[in-house]
């Protein structure tokens, strides 16, 4: 076969949609939930920065949510709006960015949040004070930004791995992600994501991407919300999404879902 066609994920928001959208209401209940254990705000507004696909847009706007995300990729954004339509549903969707976002204007917020390590695309602890400043002024007093990412593992020297399979209408879709130790100057962990795609008519297709993301170990989190006085820490859950299963905020686990509460 063809070397991989490299090319931006983000550009194939289907494929993207089918190799994550497995998740997505296991996702969705944890929110709820956790926003009914310790949401202290009575509306139901929720805005989703880098919303990508829509998938959680369309799961919450189906779910009664008033619903708003943004995303910079006009695929992204355009794949989220058809199948909003399609499904009868409605959101409100623009082009925006994480780390200079305001909400000025529009209405303010019960719960935001940015799973699966989206908040890792801001490279610069300005960029990510920048976005968790915007987060806090979209949101009610009271409100919740629940924030999942991975966690880094300085001692680790070797790449990690991960490697899963997701059917949609005849479509086939591999994704085979390999993340590089973060360089210790400047934080960055390089990525390469590699999604081979079986088409219904039986052709194949391979592309990668390649990219850098910023790494956090648990401290790092830490001290980076401590420059930002507007949010306490009232719950930490790791990727299962179990509402059940509280963790500890430390290093003991890679994948951490915290919540936190806007003063
Ligand atoms: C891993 S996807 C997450 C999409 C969605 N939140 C979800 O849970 O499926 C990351 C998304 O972040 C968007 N993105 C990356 N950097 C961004 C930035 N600085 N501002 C806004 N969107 C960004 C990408 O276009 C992509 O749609």
């Amino acid at each position: 076969m063809a070397a991989p066609v490299q090319i931006d994920w983000y550009d194939t928001p289907l494929y993207y949609d089918i190799i994550f959208d497995e998740d997505t209401g296991r996702e969705a209940d944890f929110l709820e939930a956790v926003f009914a254990r310790h949401g202290r705000t009575r509306g139901r507004a929720v805005l989703e920065p880098a919303c990508g696909s829509g998938r959680l847009v369309r799961e919450m706007a189906a779910r009664g949510w008033t619903t708003d995300g943004f995303d910079l990729n006009p695929a992204m954004l355009e794949f989220a709006r058809r199948r909003l339509e399609a499904d009868g549903l409605s959101a409100n969707l623009w082009s925006d960015r994480m780390e200079c976002f305001r909400t000025k204007g529009r209405r303010r917020y019960d719960l935001v949040h940015c799973l699966v390590s989206t908040f890792k695309y801001l490279l610069s602890e300005e960029d990510a004070l920048g976005c968790l400043k915007g987060t806090a002024l979209a949101l009610k007093p009271g409100g919740l930004f629940v924030l999942g990412l991975h966690l880094t593992d300085p001692a680790c020297k070797r790449p990690s791995h991960e490697r899963w399979t997701a059917r949609r209408d005849g479509i086939e879709v591999t994704c085979n992600t390999r993340t590089w130790p973060p360089l210790p100057r400047t934080r960055l962990e390089p990525m390469r994501s590699r999604l081979r795609v079986s088409l219904p008519d039986g052709s194949l297709r391979e592309q990668e991407t390649k990219w850098e993301v910023r790494s956090y170990t648990a401290s790092q989190l830490r001290k980076l919300l401590r420059k930002c006085d507007d949010f306490e820490v009232l719950a930490c859950h790791d990727f299962r999404h179990d509402p059940a299963e509280i963790r500890s905020f430390d290093d003991e686990y890679s994948d951490l879902t915290l919540v936190l509460g806007r003063k």
